[in-house]
């Protein structure tokens, strides 16, 4: 837990950097952008795909339906929001919600690999293709990859579903899930 002085300077100089991008056209139609919340000084990073309405609005990742459900997985294996890094692989919301297309990740790709590398995380939590596809490049489905753990520059990666498909298919998943954060855990308690 020991993110140095200046890589916490150079996150804050860079958070206020995508609250002024202009790199692609969702500068245009956003409140705020979403550079990311929770604490820099911490081993474990969570990356979901892009904000919402209510993220757009707050400036906040994970704040709607879906944040709440990732606050309870969470907090049911022991971790508070408050003591990871969470961001998103967009920082400003596509209209209606509609899926980010690939120049929008591309212009928006080197802040997240910036933001990982001075936080250097020793786990992340990829919820969502978005996430795992920008992180992995690889273009497979979730479904292919979630529950598994991959090794990349000396970090775990957890690849599992977005929140929000979750809540869209409740009974189906949520047991699933439950036992993807459990999984979570395991590797946090062996690493951290
Ligand atoms: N969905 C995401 O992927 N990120 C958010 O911040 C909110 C919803």
């Amino acid at each position: 837990m020991n993110t140095k002085k200046s890589n916490l300077q150079e996150l804050k100089k860079l958070e206020e950097m995508i609250r002024r991008c202009d790199r692609c056209r969702l500068y245009e139609y956003r409140k705020n952008a979403v550079p990311g919340n929770g604490i820099y000084n911490t081993k474990i990073a969570l990356i979901g795909e892009a904000p919402g309405r209510n993220e757009d609005i707050e400036g906040l990742p994970f704040v709607g339906q879906a944040g709440k459900l990732l606050e309870q997985m969470l907090n049911s294996i022991g971790i508070s929001r408050q003591d990871i890094f969470i961001t998103n692989v967009i920082k400003c919301r596509p209209p209606e919600n509609r899926d980010p297309l690939e120049d929008e990740i591309q212009a928006c790709k080197p802040y997240l690999l910036k933001q990982i590398e001075l936080v250097n995380p020793k786990v992340l939590i990829l919820v969502g293709k978005y996430s795992v596809s920008t992180i992995l490049g690889v273009n497979l489905k979730i479904s292919h990859l979630k529950g598994r753990v991959f090794i990349k520059d000396g970090r775990y990666i957890f690849c599992t579903y977005h929140p929000a498909f979750i809540l869209r298919n409740y009974s189906s998943y949520i047991e699933e899930y439950t036992y993807h954060f459990q999984k979570i855990k395991k590797i946090i308690d062996e690493l951290i």
